[in-house]
């Protein structure tokens, strides 16, 4: 049976419609914090295959907390990756387009060179390294900009602010790709289903700034778009740094027969109404 960690997330929650017979474990039921027992742990529930989609995702306080941060994004992934291979099965994990540094004018393929500008993104590269140094096989899916109609998610926000009516920035000098979470588990699964291994780019197809995707969102909504305000990242200073152009494309999936993802502007719609009506 395929073990699911992490499963009270965004993209854990997304996989529970495309793993039906997977065993679905939240933190509540299987805490990473105690990477000493993880092994242990793992072996009783024998498993089939890990998904793993738990991490610690606050990239802000990741700057402060970049003990936490690292225990859970690479060495409880490092303890996964360990009894993945002494079991003989595949482990899925999940990592992030904060990899890379952002300043390339195209997009990131999974050879490309990486370099985490914060804290986040040194503690997802630790974890993508130790998981392949301890387990080849394992799956190392990249994606960015997860949105789902179930959790907080930016989306979310944008929707909320706009139901207030008054004006509210958002910045416009960042490029990523937006990743609609159901799509994510639909691409994992063909993945896992086809044993692909090592690193491999998921994300919606194209690529946008916060700003537009904003706009996209609070207009399909039915509220007005016209109060969003563009600014740069300059003018909105977060504790982490953010890579400027993060856009992620795939060099291996095309090979592997693995389909392109949909365009985020085709999947965002199921987004918005899921939140519209929570
Ligand atoms: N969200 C994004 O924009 C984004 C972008 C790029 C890559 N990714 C990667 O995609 C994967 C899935 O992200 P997501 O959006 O689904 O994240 P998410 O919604 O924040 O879910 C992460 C899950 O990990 C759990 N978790 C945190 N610490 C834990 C611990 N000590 N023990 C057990 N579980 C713990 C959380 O539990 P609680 O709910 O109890 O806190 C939460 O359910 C992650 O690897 C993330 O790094 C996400």
């Amino acid at each position: 049976m395929i073990v699911v960690l992490g499963a009270g997330g965004q993209v854990g929650t997304a996989l529970r419609s495309v793993l039906p017979d997977a065993r679905f474990v939240a933190r509540d039921g299987f805490d990473l914090s105690d990477t000493a027992t993880i092994e242990r742990r793992l072996a009783r529930l024998a498993p089939s295959a890990v998904v793993n989609c738990a991490a610690y995702t606050a990239v802000d306080r990741a700057e402060s907390e970049q003990e936490a941060a690292h225990r859970i994004n690479a060495e409880a992934v490092a303890a996964m990756a360990r009894y993945a291979a002494a079991a003989g099965i595949p482990l899925v994990t999940y990592s992030t387009d904060y990899v890379f540094a952002g300043d390339a004018t195209v997009p990131y393929v999974e050879s490309d060179a990486t370099d985490p500008v914060n804290a986040y993104g040194r503690t997802k590269l630790a974890g993508e390294r130790a998981a392949m140094l301890a387990h080849p096989g394992t799956l190392v899916i990249r994606t960015s900009w997860v949105i789902s109609a179930t959790h907080p998610n930016f989306v979310a926000t944008m929707l909320g602010l706009a139901a207030k009516g008054a004006p509210w920035r958002v910045v416009s000098d960042q490029v990523g790709c937006p990743t609609v979470a159901a799509d994510l588990a639909a691409a994992t699964v063909a993945a896992l289903d086809a044993g692909v291994t090592g690193i491999l780019h998921r994300t919606n197809t194209g690529a946008t700034t916060w700003f537009h995707l904003a706009q996209a969102a609070v207009e399909l909504a039915g509220h007005d778009p016209g109060l969003i305000e563009p600014c740069t990242t300059a003018d909105y200073p977060t504790p982490a740094r953010r890579p400027v152009c993060s856009v992620l494309a795939s060099e291996r999936a095309g090979p592997l027969g693995l389909a392109p993802l949909p365009p985020w502007r085709q999947s965002l719609p199921a987004v918005v109404d899921g939140l519209s009506v929570r």
